[in-house]
């Protein structure tokens, strides 16, 4: 299990965001949540990125504890926030180099990375401009490869393709399961339920700070009689 969660809660003030929740990530899956606005998603991504303290239950990445070892937890994790923050006036390759170095890596090895996901993302003819003239889609890629730069055991992606054009969209799908199949874990939160089901092993359907359905989406569908995880995730999460 590259990502064990158990009984994690946080509350803010009265609000319990996220009430006693359990689940693994093993090597080589994606997985994915899905559940309405508020449901508890990005505070469960947070907690796991170790940006934010929680009130109860453990998390432990790599087999290393997010709160004990923090440090060593976040050395092989990438996170894409939902509201992405880059450096207004570094260039696309000055950012990636920066957190590239914030990951102690060589410079033979972030030359290597960030040729690789310029390519890969398209973004060369864009590497020397300041981020601030950056279209919302370039900056997003750009965030995208950061996450990967420094080969991360596991990803955490809040919402990966707002704002991407499909060509890239699909460029992500794809480098994310391909990701996946040469061992790498991803952990993602999105609305898109397509994306949810074309690319996750398994999915996790949050409402209100529970998960109330976690597995496979084919044996959901099979055991609601659903054959459409629109209409599915409308029925679970409606009574809640
Ligand atoms: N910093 C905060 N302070 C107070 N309450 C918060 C804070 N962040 C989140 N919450 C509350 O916690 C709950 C869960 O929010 P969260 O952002 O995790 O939901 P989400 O599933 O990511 O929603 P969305 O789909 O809109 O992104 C909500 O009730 C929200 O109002
Ligand atoms: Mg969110």
């Amino acid at each position: 299990m590259i990502l064990i969660v158990d009984g994690l809660t946080k509350k803010y003030g009265d609000v319990i965001a996220v009430n006693n929740i359990s689940f693994n990530i093993e090597q080589g899956k994606i997985f994915g949540f899905i559940g309405p606005n508020g449901a508890g998603k990005t505070t469960t991504i947070k907690s796991i990125a170790g940006l934010i303290s929680f009130d109860e239950g453990n998390i432990t990445v790599n087999d290393c504890n997010i709160i004990k070892e923090s440090e060593k937890a976040k050395s092989v994790m990438g996170y894409i926030p939902d509201t992405p923050f880059l450096y207004d006036k570094l260039t696309g390759k000055e950012f990636l180099y920066f957190i590239a170095r914030i990951f102690k890596m060589t410079k033979n090895h972030i030359e290597k990375n960030i040729d690789k996901y310029a390519s890969l993302f398209e973004f060369e003819d864009y590497m020397d401009l300041k981020t601030e003239d950056y279209s919302h889609g370039m900056k997003q890629r750009i965030i995208i490869a950061s996450a990967f730069i420094h080969d991360p055991k596991l990803i955490l992606i809040d919402e990966p393709m707002v704002g991407l054009d499909p060509k890239i969209a699909k460029i992500v799908k794809d480098t994310l399961r391909k990701y996946a199949n040469n061992g790498g874990s991803v952990f993602l939160s999105t609305h898109t339920l397509s994306l949810a089901e074309e690319i996750c092993d398994e999915i996790g359907i949050m409402n209100k700070g529970n998960i109330v359905y976690k597995g496979n989406i084919d044996n959901l569908k099979d055991k609601l009689k659903k054959d459409n995880l629109e209409e599915l995730f409308l029925e679970i999460t409606k009574n809640e």
